[in-house]
Parts: C-alpha cells; sequence; structure tokens
C-alpha cells in the first residue's frame, strides 16, 4: 500500500456542481485527492521506485475539469494520474537488465506503442489500468524507464522538469523540421525562423530550434518565462501587448511585430500547443512554406482554417503526440546541452501537490513546476539537489 493522488469521477462531479458548470470557477485543488493505493504485484519485468520528484502536467487540469473528456469516469470513475517522474529503484524483477536497486530512473508516458512506435495512449492517462506517478512508490515495467543523466549539468528539480515535455518537444521539433526540409532544402535556407507561444513544451520546442542554429521567437505572457529564453539568446515578444489575441486588431498587430522582427519573412516553423485564439496568430504570421506544429489542445480542440490560403502559402498543419519509447532516450540525451528548463520559484512539498495544481489551471507560476515527492533523497542526487 502507498500513498498516491487520484482524480475520482464523483469529485470531478461534485466541483462541477458547486460551481454551477462555469468551468472558469473550477479549484483543482478541490478535485485531486491524496488517496490509498495498492501496488500491483512485482512481476519479472517490473521495477519498484520510490518517487522523488515530479512535475506537474497540464492533462491533470484537463482529467479535473472534464473539459476535453471526462477521463476519470471513462477509466471507470477514478484515475490515478501522474506520467512524469523522477524515482530511486528499490527492487527489480529477475528479468530486468538495465537497473539495479539504487538506481535513478526518469519514466516516460508512452502507453503503448503503434508498429511504428508512437503512442496510442498516454500512460496514467487513456491507458486501460494505468497507474501514474503522483505517489510515494510505483510499480512500473522496465520498458517505461530511462536512466536519468545525473551529470547532464542540470538539478535534481530541473531533471525533474523534463521527462514528458523532452519528449514531446524534441518528437514536434524533428516532426516540424522534417516537414519543412521535404519542401525547402539546405541549399536554398538554412537559418529558420521559429516561434512558439507559451508553457514549458514550447519553452523546449525554441531551445533545441536555437541549439541548431535557427532564430527564435517566444511569444508568451509571463515576464518571467520571457526573461528567461532571452538569457538564451530566444528573442520574447509579450503575448499580453496584443491582449492574448482576443480580436482581429490584436493579431494584425502582432503580425506587424514579427514582419518587423523577420524582415518581412515570418515564420517558418510555429508550435502552438494551445490552439484557441493562438492558432490563427499563429496561422497569421507563417512564411510561405511554413510548418505548423501542435501537441496540445489548452484552449481549445478545433481549430478553423481558410484551406484555399493556406494552399496558396504552401502551409502544412502537423499533429503530434508524444514520442517513441527509443525517441524519449534520445530525447533525454540533451538534458543540460540543450534542454535547461525554467522552473517554477517555489518547489512543492508532496502535501502541497493540489495547490500546486489549482496555480497552474490559475498559470501564475514562473516556470514548470515541481512537487518534491520524497522527504529524504538518496544520496546519489544529493550533489544535485
Ligand atoms: N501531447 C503531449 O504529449 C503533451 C505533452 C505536454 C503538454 N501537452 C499539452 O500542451 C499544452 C501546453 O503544455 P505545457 O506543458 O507546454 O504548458 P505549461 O508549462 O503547463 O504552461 C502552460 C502555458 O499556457 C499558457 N496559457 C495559459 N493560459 C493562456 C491563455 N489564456 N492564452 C494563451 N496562453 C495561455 C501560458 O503561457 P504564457 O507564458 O503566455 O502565460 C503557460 O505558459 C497543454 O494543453 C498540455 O496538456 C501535450
Amino acid at each position: 500500500m502507498t500513498r498516491a493522488y487520484s482524480i475520482s469521477a464523483e469529485a470531478v462531479a461534485a466541483e462541477r456542481a458547486r460551481v454551477n458548470e462555469d468551468l472558469a470557477q473550477v479549484d483543482v485543488s478541490r478535485v485531486i485527492a491524496l488517496d490509498d493505493l495498492e501496488l500491483r504485484e512485482m512481476g519479472p519485468t517490473d521495477v519498484k521506485l520510490r518517487i522523488l520528484a515530479v512535475s506537474a502536467e497540464h492533462n491533470i487540469d484537463h482529467a479535473a475539469l472534464a473539459d476535453t473528456v471526462n477521463i476519470a469516469e471513462i477509466r471507470g470513475g477514478k484515475i490515478f494520474p501522474g506520467n512524469s517522474a523522477v524515482g530511486e529503484v528499490i527492487a527489480v524483477g529477475a528479468d530486468v537488465t538495465r537497473f539495479k536497486v539504487g538506481d535513478i530512473a526518469l519514466t516516460h508516458c508512452n502507453g503503448e506503442p503503434d508498429e511504428y512506435g508512437y503512442p496510442i495512449t498516454i500512460w496514467a492517462y487513456d491507458k486501460p489500468d494505468s497507474i501514474g506517478w503522483y505517489g510515494e512508490e510505483a510499480v512500473v515495467g522496465e520498458w517505461q524507464l530511462v536512466s536519468a543523466p545525473l551529470d547532464c549539468g542540470l538539478n535534481l528539480w530541473e531533471i525533474a522538469a523534463l521527462p514528458l515535455r523532452a519528449p514531446t518537444a524534441y518528437h514536434l521539433w524533428r516532426r516540424a523540421l522534417g516537414i519543412f526540409r521535404l519542401k525547402v532544402g539546405l541549399e536554398h535556407l538554412s537559418r529558420l525562423n521559429v516561434l512558439s507561444f507559451g508553457g514549458g513544451v514550447g519553452e523546449l520546442f525554441l531551445m533545441l530550434a536555437k541549439a541548431e542554429g535557427h532564430n527564435a521567437y517566444f511569444c508568451s505572457g509571463s515576464p518571467e518565462r520571457r526573461k528567461a529564453l532571452e538569457e538564451m539568446g530566444i528573442v520574447g515578444i509579450d503575448q499580453k501587448a496584443y491582449n492574448r489575441f482576443a480580436s482581429r486588431d490584436d493579431v494584425k498587430g502582432f503580425s506587424k511585430e514579427c514582419r518587423t522582427l523577420t524582415g518581412g519573412v515570418g515564420m517558418h516553423v510555429v508550435c502552438d500547443m494551445l490552439r484557441g485564439p493562438v492558432f490563427a496568430a499563429g496561422i497569421a504570421v507563417s512564411a510561405r512554406e511554413g510548418v505548423n506544429v501542435s501537441a496540445g489542445w489548452q484552449l481549445a480542440r478545433s481549430v478553423e482554417y481558410n484551406s484555399a490560403a493556406l494552399s496558396l502559402k504552401q502551409i502544412t498543419l502537423d499533429h503530434t503526440h508524444y514520442e517513441t519509447v527509443i525517441g524519449c532516450s534520445a530525447a533525454t540525451e540533451l538534458y543540460g546541452t540543450v534542454f535547461k528548463p525554467t522552473i517554477h520559484h517555489e518547489i512543492y512539498s508532496f502535501a502541497d501537490l493540489p495547490r500546486c495544481f489549482q496555480e497552474m489551471h490559475e498559470n501564475t507560476q514562473t516556470g514548470i513546476p515541481i512537487v518534491r515527492v520524497a522527504d529524504d533523497l538518496p544520496e546519489s542526487v544529493a550533489a544535485i539537489s
């Protein structure tokens, strides 16, 4: 038995009733609750982890609001969420080869790879029977673990920010670049203009672009997050100066700034994890042959576009989800050299995890939010915590 956070369909319904279905008033901290969880028996290919730290992920917001699907209800009334963790190996099954007791491991959340490795489902979300890692201990298959690069130069909290977001960004970037290169080869253009909107994934996407020598632009409403990226040479654009694209004039103003920044060319690659009003703004600033890539729908699931206009400009929309299993390992190689995440100034305690999620919901955090789960940390991470 371990302590782990759950989201129940009952709690979702109670909170929706409390706010008369006005989702803007939902308090996520009232929906996610500390629970008891019976861990499954260890099998021969399983690893038991003591969770050290986790990052808060936005899909919990969707689960608590039930604004896309009511995932707790679909999953039989309750989910144990959490698909990004750093843990200490405390037991291994007889057939486990890559880990031993005492090792530090990261989780990935590809719940069920299809024949080409792409996830059909996400672990601890829509993968049936999957149990997540917002708990004190977990039993996971060895295939779900990646060795933690403790010598990458990041501290433990920065490493904890990356297991879900870095593979997502890595996949988005290699897809977007591959598609652009299908249209425009290196002999024509080597340096691209790359734009992303706010959020941890978008920030990591721009770090990849910058590391490969491209011009990178970050359009965010958060001065702290813009400042952190500006220190890496990524140009900040204040999204609030354009009222988060509330009107066509706001989009026009943003387009004008992007044209000025890019010498009239526009953005060759746009990463938009948000949709909603952000989508139209991203399309408006696209260069000819541009690629607009997304793996998120934080503000809206549906988008509308003028197919003729996009055809004339040769613009491609691409939809990704999460990395392949081997791609997650490849993304981990870039921790510290390319991926230097901005983390929120407070490291939340395990007891404060619900508050962490409410503050994420309110969009008041200054970087990726991290929760410390274990009070006592192993010697192997003492130097980086
Ligand atoms: N498919 C996948 O595998 C995958 C993986 C990770 C995330 N996601 C999804 O991608 C989305 C972003 O996740 P994330 O982890 O990158 O984000 P995050 O670190 O949780 O940050 C959320 C961002 O949302 C932006 N935001 C909040 N309210 C906004 C509004 N009204 N208008 C415009 N921007 C707003 C904020 O940008 P500002 O800086 O402008 O305030 C904030 O930085 C989420 O929907 C998440 O579920 C998908």
